[in-house]
């Protein structure tokens, strides 16, 4: 029997009696606990196989919130949530006393956003807590974009999937930390770093394990298929050197002509950057289920979307 629904009410119920419900995002499902719940974020890190020192994002529904989450709020954070919210970016600000450890991992900053979905605004509107939140995905494995992604992850080890449809943007929000006053990237994402700077100017970005090295998403290998994939500049070239394997291809606008090509999916072929990034996810799961040698993917434009794109194909390539 499916898990997958549509039914707001019974996901309430669940999230009530602390399960766990798969929650749809504009960026990517979620799994998601009530955050004073030990029992239900526990089971978050289990059924993840997630290790505990990697803290989760929190979940609510209205910016009026956001001070019984954090602490203080810089003024750049401010705007930034008044820019974006609700939308594909978490801010990582200093944490109410109120927020348990298991959610930080000990950390004194907490990680927050506003979804920006229907379906999960009314879900959070309906509760008295607000939901942790990680992607809803085994530890290191691609993201689920759609509820049926999720559902063959985790099978009955999770009450439900509330079905909110694809996700429309497809990849994580992008996450800003803060040294002081000042906004520091510490994951791209769905929103571009064009989008931030125009709000509060040039914004360094650290997203590298040696700054990090706590943050998963910043871990070298993460979003990434079991089938071995490299990333190139160019796809031809890349072909002639694998022309007695199994060949998927993943690339931006235009399809590759070759023998040796078995799977290939183009992401956008009006070179929409937002709609690459929304296919992109399902496209590693389409290739990574065909039992191919190698999955060939094209580098993207290293501008807008195009960058957050590239971070992802990239730490899909680096072997377990
Ligand atoms: O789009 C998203 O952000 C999705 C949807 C479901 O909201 N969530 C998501 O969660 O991508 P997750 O757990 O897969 O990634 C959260 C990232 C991790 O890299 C984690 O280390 C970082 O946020 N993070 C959380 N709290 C943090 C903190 N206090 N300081 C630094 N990084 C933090
Ligand atoms: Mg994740």
């Amino acid at each position: 029997m499916s898990i997958i629904s549509t039914d707001i009410s019974k996901a309430v119920a669940i999230l009530n009696a602390e399960e766990l419900v798969a929650i749809p995002t504009e960026t990517v499902y979620g799994l998601a606990g009530n955050i004073f719940s030990e029992k239900a974020i526990k089971r978050i890190f289990e059924t993840k196989k997630r290790p505990f020192f990697n803290p989760l994002i929190v979940h609510i529904p209205s910016i009026e919130l956001l001070p019984t989450i954090v602490s203080y709020i810089p003024e750049k954070a401010q705007r930034l949530a008044d820019a974006f919210w609700p939308g594909p970016l978490t801010l990582v600000l200093p944490k109410q006393s109120s927020i348990p450890e298991l959610i930080t991992a000990g950390k004194d900053t907490v990680a927050v956003r506003i979804p920006n979905h229907s379906t999960t605004l009314d879900l959070l509107n309906q509760l008295d807590f607000p939901l942790a939140a990680p992607s809803a995905n085994p530890f290191g494995n691609i993201s689920p974009t759609t509820a049926q992604h999720v559902e063959n992850y985790f099978k009955d080890a999770i009450k439900m999937v509330l079905d909110g449809g694809p996700c429309q943007r497809g990849i994580e929000s992008t996450i800003i930390g803060f040294e002081g006053v000042e906004p520091i990237i510490y994951r791209l994402g769905s929103t571009s770093i064009e989008a931030i700077e125009s709000i509060v100017g040039p914004i360094q970005i650290k997203n590298k394990k040696e700054i990090a090295p706590d943050a998963p998403g910043m871990l070298d290998r993460h979003y990434a298929p079991k089938t071995r994939t490299i990333l190139v500049d160019n796809i031809s070239d890349a072909i002639e050197k694998y022309t007695d394997k199994r060949i998927g291809v993943l690339a931006f606008s235009k399809p590759s002509e070759h023998n040796a090509i078995v799977f290939q999916i183009v992401l956008s072929e009006l070179t929409d950057l937002q709609e690459a990034a929304s296919k992109l996810y399902d496209a590693l799961h389409q290739l990574d289920k065909q039992e191919l040698d190698i999955i060939i993917a094209e580098r993207f434009p290293d501008k807008g979307l195009g960058k957050s794109i590239n971070d992802r194909l990239q730490r899909a390539t680096v072997r377990a």
